[in-house]
């Protein structure tokens, strides 16, 4: 039976597709336009919007479980085919955002919300995937920032969260998708340590050999560097939660560890593997 993994090009997704793939399993990727995705050898990849399911007969042929991104839009009629196409099992990948005190009733956690209640009215077994601050929001970020000036501006420097490795994230997927011993209602995964956004500047920097300085910015600074890709109200939301973790420990799991059998992976593992992000010169060396 196949596996498939929407969002197949996303960070979590690529990766669920390579270990699903490389563990021998069928799998079939899934992207609103797949004409520049890349699957390793053997993968299918089908177009498929989750808000606007067309013709998912293809997509779901032979499907028995389903990694579903949290998409912003209406999923109920894809869920509904899932599962008259014969889906058994769905891990949905939400975010904290959906219970956590200032987010649960503002945009982000509304979206996540809304996913997690089509999935539950759809009558189809699930798991809800519940990560931390996921080690790619560095990249996302400061990425630009540290590649154009080597250093970062950042508000709230001292609010502490607790970095995930986006494999861990995957590896979990892949084990529920494909073992059902800990296949729970929820898993809440978090990385080894809370950390200060400034600490995890500082591994960043031990990463690339170099000391990144952090510029702290005002609220107000920060509102008016929005990125033009984020809409104003989640960045209010996102500085809103980041000035209330000031001094605040983000909470720590051991799921990662309870369902892959193998410790959470550290920050420091995600930076080392993807300095050529910050710094342009570690790309020509590579
Ligand atoms: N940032 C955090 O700290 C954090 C913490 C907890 C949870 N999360 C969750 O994790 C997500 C980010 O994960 P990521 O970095 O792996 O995401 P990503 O790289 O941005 O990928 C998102 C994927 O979603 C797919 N997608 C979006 N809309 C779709 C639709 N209508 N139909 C089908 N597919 C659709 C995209 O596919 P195409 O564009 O190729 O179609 C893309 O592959 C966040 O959005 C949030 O929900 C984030």
């Amino acid at each position: 039976m196949t596996i498939l993994v929407t969002g197949a090009g996303g960070n979590i997704g690529s990766r669920v597709v390579a270990k699903l793939a490389n563990a021998g399993h069928p799998v079939r990727g899934t992207a609103r336009d797949t004409t520049a995705l890349r699957v390793p050898a053997g993968v299918e990849a089908v177009d498929l919007d989750i808000t606007r399911p067309r013709d998912v007969g293809q997509a779901l042929r032979n499907v028995d479980a389903v990694f579903l991104y949290p998409v912003r839009g209406n999923a109920d009629e894809f869920l509904a085919s899932a599962r008259e196409a014969g889906v058994q099992y769905v891990v949905l990948l939400s975010s904290p955002a959906a219970y956590e005190s200032g987010e649960y009733d503002r945009p982000i956690g509304l979206a996540h919300r809304a996913m997690e209640r089509s999935l539950e009215n759809s009558g189809l077994p699930h798991t809800v995937l519940y990560p931390s601050w996921l080690a790619t929001n560095a990249r996302r970020d400061w990425g630009e920032q540290i590649r154009n000036t080597g250093r970062v501006g950042i508000a709230y420097p001292d609010a502490q969260v607790n970095p995930i490795h986006i494999d861990d994230v995957a590896e979990v997927a892949v084990r529920l998708l494909t073992e059902e011993r800990q296949r729970g209602r929820m898993q809440v995964l978090t990385g080894p340590e809370s950390l200060r956004l400034r600490d995890i500047v500082g591994l960043l920097g031990k990463a690339l050999g170099k000391a990144i300085p952090v510029d702290e910015l005002s609220h107000e600074q920060a509102l008016a560097q929005r990125p033009s890709w984020m809409p104003e109200e989640i960045l209010k939301t996102l500085l809103d939660v980041t000035a209330a973790a000031v001094g605040v420990p983000a909470p720590v799991t051991n799921t990662v560890e309870r369902v892959t059998g193998h410790a959470s992976r550290a920050f420091t593992d995600w930076a080392r593997a993807h300095r050529a992000d910050f710094d342009p010169s570690e790309s020509e060396h590579h």
